[in-house]
């Protein structure tokens, strides 16, 4: 009997451990371990994609992101993308000069078009696949 009482007795505590394990999940001490643990994660990712080399950027984000604050709706003389009859006479300047306009900035007849839209930290070549999708889309 005693015997029994003993066997029932160390079950009936390793339960209370596994219960007091299983709740233990739960305590602040826990949450944060596991908060902080997402955070270290969060924190490697993000830099494993600056470490990343970029891929091929598109025009078409570049121009919303950069362009179309001022393109879209001829903001400060700016030619509105689509508008085909402003876009013609600087579309035949070629696309070596509008670049060069885009990338260092230029000042017309009709205002002031900042160099890279006034976003210095676009590449040239993110620039350079805006024009070409602003002159695909006014043509
Ligand atoms: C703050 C307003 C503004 C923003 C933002 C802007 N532009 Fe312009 N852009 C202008 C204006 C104004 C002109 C017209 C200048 C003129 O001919 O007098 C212009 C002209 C141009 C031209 C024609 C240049 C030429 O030689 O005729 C191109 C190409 C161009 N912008 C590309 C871009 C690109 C690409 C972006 C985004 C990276 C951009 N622009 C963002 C205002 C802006």
């Amino acid at each position: 009997m005693a015997r029994f009482s003993f066997l029932f007795t160390v079950c009936g505590f390793a339960a209370v451990c596994t219960s007091l394990l299983i709740a233990d999940h739960n305590t602040p001490e826990a949450l944060e371990a596991r908060v902080v643990a997402v955070g270290t994660l969060n924190i490697s990712d993000t830099s494993i994609a600056a470490a990343e080399p970029q891929g091929p950027v598109d025009g078409e984000s570049v121009y919303n992101a950069s362009c179309l604050a001022c393109h879209a709706a001829g903001v400060a003389g700016a030619p509105v993308l689509g508008d085909s009859t402003v876009w013609a006479e600087r579309i035949a300047q070629g696309m070596e000069v509008l670049v060069e306009h885009a990338i260092q900035g230029f000042t017309g007849s009709t205002g002031v078009m900042p160099a890279k839209g006034g976003n210095p930290s676009l590449s040239d070549e993110a620039v350079t696949v805006a024009v070409q999708f602003m002159v695909d889309q006014s043509r």
